[in-house]
């Protein structure tokens, strides 16, 4: 087995389990003039560059500070075409819906395998050059049988954390007959699925004509979770609903949006922290011009919080970790450690895994280096392509 020192830390966030500190400065657990020992791609020493043992190979970061690899917990990666314009009217006044979606699912449908593989490849190298290391991939633009276990089967070509999400919207052809869809996902859609999935999520918005309301919301969570899968939800998006609570009530390990969440809702996530997290998504609101999330009530409050990019061609094309988390510094109140946390161990915490999104003994490798001295930099030096996944 070879063994790699990574060397020249000047500083070192770690994440480090052992402290219980939900909101506090300590929270990150930062190490400085630190060194790594990587072993077949597990951590298998921490601590000061002066108390390193020999390695194999040595890899200098001369000066630079690591971060743990971004947990990027919600996307949309698989999908062609182009909603640029949609994105241009909204900047002028108008709102989103989730109509917009049938366009995209209209482009998906016209590109063949290579094409959404290619698309995803670029996405993914994108992605891996601003620092994210793991990456979760939902379907829902499909939206027929196939079509879904398609875009399943390519989302789990490169990550096994694959979301079935055939309660994306209603599809134009069912609007006078959404019982007849829901019995559809519910049944030959989940089946031909759940092998090809981790996740479930709906769409769970009660006043869109597009999305599922609170009964059919979890109709569709019931069956998936009878069929295996975990769940995860998408609520509280564009006005106030039963997504968080739903979320709460049947154990998803995250609700995600969270643009809209009344007192009630807060105290229920409160009590399931440890079980199902909040996942705010501050590209959306950039993209949609939604209110910004006041992330300070729910981390005061004592949630979970993740932070993911939710990229798609809808509500966030943007693959890039570092611009959420300026973004929720900068709008949503969170200091520049808690939003770091959350977008690698909380991330990490809404995707069940407890193996990434830290720098410990016995977790993956997954590393991120930053051109800086310091992950303040995240936040402080926007738009500058400063961090990359480290190949090791
Ligand atoms: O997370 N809200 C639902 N789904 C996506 C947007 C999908 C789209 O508009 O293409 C979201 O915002
Ligand atoms: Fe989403």
């Amino acid at each position: 087995m070879t063994s790699t020192l990574v060397t020249g830390i000047a500083e070192l966030t770690t994440c480090r389990s052992d402290v219980d500190d939900h909101v506090g400065p300590d929270r990150l657990g930062l190490l400085t003039d630190a060194a790594v020992v990587v072993e077949d791609g597990v951590i298998t020493w921490v601590g000061a560059g002066r108390e390193a043992p020999d390695c194999d190979a040595v890899v200098d970061v001369g000066g630079r500070a690591v971060v743990p690899g971004f947990v990027d917990s919600h996307s949309h990666l698989v999908f062609a075409g182009d909603r640029s314009a949609e994105f241009a009217a909204r900047m002028t006044g108008a709102a989103y819906d989730g109509g917009g979606i049938a366009t995209t699912v209209s482009a998906t449908a016209a590109a063949g395998d290579d094409e959404l593989r290619a698309l995803l490849a670029k996405r993914l190298a994108e992605l891996r050059s601003q620092g994210t290391t793991t990456i979760e991939v939902k379907g829902g633009y499909g939206l027929t049988v196939e079509a879904e276990a398609r875009l399943l089967r390519l989302a789990l070509e490169v990550t096994p954390e694959t979301t079935f999400l055939g309660a994306h919207v209603v599809p134009p052809a069912y609007a006078t007959d959404r019982a007849a869809y829901l019995d559809l996902v519910t049944g030959p859609m989940l089946d031909a699925c759940a092998p090809l999935a981790r996740w479930a999520d709906v769409f769970c918005e009660p006043n869109s004509a597009h999305a599922f309301d609170g009964e059919e919301s979890r109709a569709v969570l019931e069956a998936c979770a009878a069929a295996g899968l975990l769940l995860r939800v998408h609520g509280n998006q564009l006005g106030p609903g039963p997504g968080a609570q739903l979320a709460v009530e049947l154990g998803a390990a995250s609700v995600d949006h969270c643009t809209f969440l009344s007192d009630d809702d807060v105290e229920a996530l409160a009590g399931a922290a440890g079980t199902t997290s909040a996942t705010l998504l501050p590209g959306v609101e950039f993209s949609t011009r939604m209110p910004w999330v006041d992330a300070r009530r729910l981390l005061d409050a004592g949630l979970d919080v993740a932070l993911a990019s939710d990229c798609n061609p809808g509500t966030c094309n943007t693959t890039s970790m570092p611009f959420v988390i300026a973004l929720a510094v900068r709008e949503m109140g969170m200091t520049p450690a808690e939003a770091l946390y959350a977008a690698t161990a909380g991330g990490a915490k809404a995707l069940r895994r407890d193996d990434i999104g830290r720098v410990e003994v016995g977790r993956a490798a997954d590393l991120t280096v930053l051109d800086a001295p310091s992950y303040l930099h995240l936040a402080y030096r926007p738009g500058v392509p400063i961090a990359r996944a480290f190949d090791l």
